[in-house]
Parts: structure tokens; C-alpha cells; sequence
């Protein structure tokens, strides 16, 4: 949409501009730099007119009587967040995942006498990142999972997203790295639309929280093993410390954490040291 074509009111100035990105950033960590405001903008409008507002510093009025759980934060947060996702992203880090790491994360848990191992998906989108880890185990390690308790956990601040990975309906871009062999497996046609089979969507469960949350996660339990991709690249420093920080809380002594390919920690965090495989890394605490 162009906003050149918007009604006066309705183009976002600089002082709203400020204050709704000062919102954003408190709630989610999220930062949205200056040459992004038309995103903001174009994003908001359907939101405008779908309250009847005519103008962004009414929808400021709006939103000021709200918090995070209010559903006008949880709208505004649908509408900025950027959710791009999709099955088997990033080959090298699964396969670190599947050929080396898992393995250790067994192996450890049976040395220890333990009989649960849990994995996390933190900022999960529509959930193909989850489901994919869930696919790996489901076809790789079929006795590994019947001998442990596997618990599969994906959550995400966008509750739009969550209730899309609850459908577990996907298009032909979201499945299209899906190896054929996992492809016949678990996926059902219907029409141009790819339906998840229920014994992997149930190997996973969904919840609806913020990174910037530490309480909120803690109260997720620890993880041996923890996928944070492709979701600190939206944050400044202070937040991807926070954010790294809560992970590294609820992360085990021995377990490991995978960020985007693209991200580091380089600056962000001295707790934890990296790990090299075969075109992927990924970090242990210290
Ligand atoms: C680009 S997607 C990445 C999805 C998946 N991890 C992947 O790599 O394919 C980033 C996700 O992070 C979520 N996100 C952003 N800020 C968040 C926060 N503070 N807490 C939880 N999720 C957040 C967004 O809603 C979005 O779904």
C-alpha cells in the first residue's frame, strides 16, 4: 500500500513514530530503526481502519490503556513482528544437530540417569522450526524417544503465528527445502496447501511469551537444548543481551544453544564459548 495515497491523518509523524516504537521496543525488544517507520505505518493503517480511527495519535490514546496481554498490544505486535520461516531451515545446523549434538544430549542424559530430555524453540514463528527438530528425532532416533520423554516446547510473542503452527497447514514456500523422504512421511496434500501429520504436531507444544521475559521463561523449566534463530537480528544490544541472558538461565549446564546463521554473540554475551561443526556453530555455557 502506498502511503502517499493515505488520508492526512493518517500517515504516522515523527513524535507518534517515536512513541510507538519507544512501546514496541519496552514490550518486546524489538528496535525499529527510522528508515523502517514506513513498515510501521503501512502495517498499522489496516489496523486504523479497521478500529475506525483517523489518525495514529488516536491509536495512541487507544493502545495507552492497555499492557502487553491487552489485545490491542497483542495486535500490535502481530503487525510488526516479521515472521519469515520455513521447514529445514539452515541444512548444516540440523545436521550438527541431528549427527553430533543430539547424540551428546542422550548420551549425557543417560550418564546422568535421566530419563527427559527438552528441547526449545524460542521465537518459533508459525512453527516449522519446532516441527522440523520434531520430523529429525521422529524419523532418526525412533528408540532414543522411546526411551526417553521427549518434550518439544516453541513459543513466540506473536499469537497470530502460534495459532497458524497449532493449524499445522503450510504452503508450498514454507515446505519447499523438505527433503522428499520426510515429505512423504508427514506431510498431507489438500489442494495447494500442506497439511502436518498429528503425530508430529503432537510431539510439540506452543506457548504465547516474550524473550525479554526471564520470569516467563524460567517458568518453561530448563533446557538441554535451545534454537534461537533468526529472531535477535530484530533487537539492539541491550535487548539481545537480555535476551541471550534469559536463554542462558534456562539453558542446562551441558547444553547447547543455536542462533541464525547470520547472528553472533560476539559483544553480546562472554558466558558462553563456541562450538564448531561443519559449516555451523553453535554455543555452550562456558
Ligand atoms: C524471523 S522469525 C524466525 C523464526 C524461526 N526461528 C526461524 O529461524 O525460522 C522471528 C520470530 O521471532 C518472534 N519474536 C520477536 N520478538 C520476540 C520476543 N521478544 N519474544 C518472543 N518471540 C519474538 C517473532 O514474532 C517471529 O515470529
Amino acid at each position: 500500500m502506498e502511503t502517499g495515497n493515505l488520508p492526512e491523518g493518517m500517515t504516522l509523524d515523527e513524535d507518534t513514530f517515536l512513541q510507538l516504537r519507544d512501546i514496541i521496543y519496552r514490550e518486546s525488544g524489538i528496535f525499529i530503526q527510522e528508515q523502517k517507520k514506513y513498515l510501521l505505518e503501512t502495517r498499522l493503517i489496516k489496523r486504523l481502519k479497521a478500529l475506525k480511527l483517523n489518525s495514529f495519535k488516536d491509536y495512541m490514546k487507544h493502545l495507552k490503556n492497555g499492557n502487553l496481554n491487552t489485545p490491542e498490544y497483542r495486535y500490535l505486535l502481530d503487525a510488526i513482528t516479521i515472521n519469515e520461516t520455513s521447514f529445514f531451515r539452515n541444512t548444516p545446523q540440523l545436521q550438527a544437530f541431528e549427527k553430533v549434538v543430539f547424540p551428546e544430549l542422550v548420551n549425557l542424559a543417560r550418564e546422568n540417569g535421566r530419563r527427559q530430555i527438552r528441547i526449545l524453540s524460542a521465537g518459533c514463528s508459525s512453527g516449522e522450526e519446532p516441527y522440523t527438530l520434531a520430523m529429525i528425532l521422529h524419523r532418526r532416533f525412533p528408540t532414543v524417544l522411546q526411551e526417553f520423554q521427549l518434550e518439544i516446547i516453541g513459543f513466540d510473542i506473536s499469537q497470530e503465528v502460534l495459532q497458524n503452527a497449532l493449524k499445522g497447514e503450510y504452503s508450498q514456500f514454507s515446505i519447499r527445502n523438505v527433503p522428499e523422504e520426510y515429505f512423504k512421511a508427514y506431510f498431507a496434500r489438500n489442494g495447494n496447501r500442506f497439511l502436518l501429520k498429528d503425530e508430529i504436531k503432537n510431539m510439540v507444544k506452543f506457548y504465547r511469551a516474550n524473550l525479554m521475559d526471564g520470569l516467563q521463561l524460567k517458568r518453561m523449566g530448563v533446557f538441554d537444548l535451545i534454537f534461537c534463530r533468526n529472531v535477535l537480528i530484530y533487537f539492539d544490544k541491550d535487548s539481545k543481551k537480555k535476551a541471550i541472558q534469559n536463554l542462558y538461565n534456562v539453558l542446562h549446564p551441558k547444553g547447547y544453544l543455536f542462533i541464525g546463521h547470520s547472528e553472533s554473540l560476539h559483544g553480546v554475551s562472554h558466558a558462553f564459548k563456541l562450538v564448531l561443526f561443519n559449516k555451523a556453530i553453535a554455543y555452550k555455557k562456558e
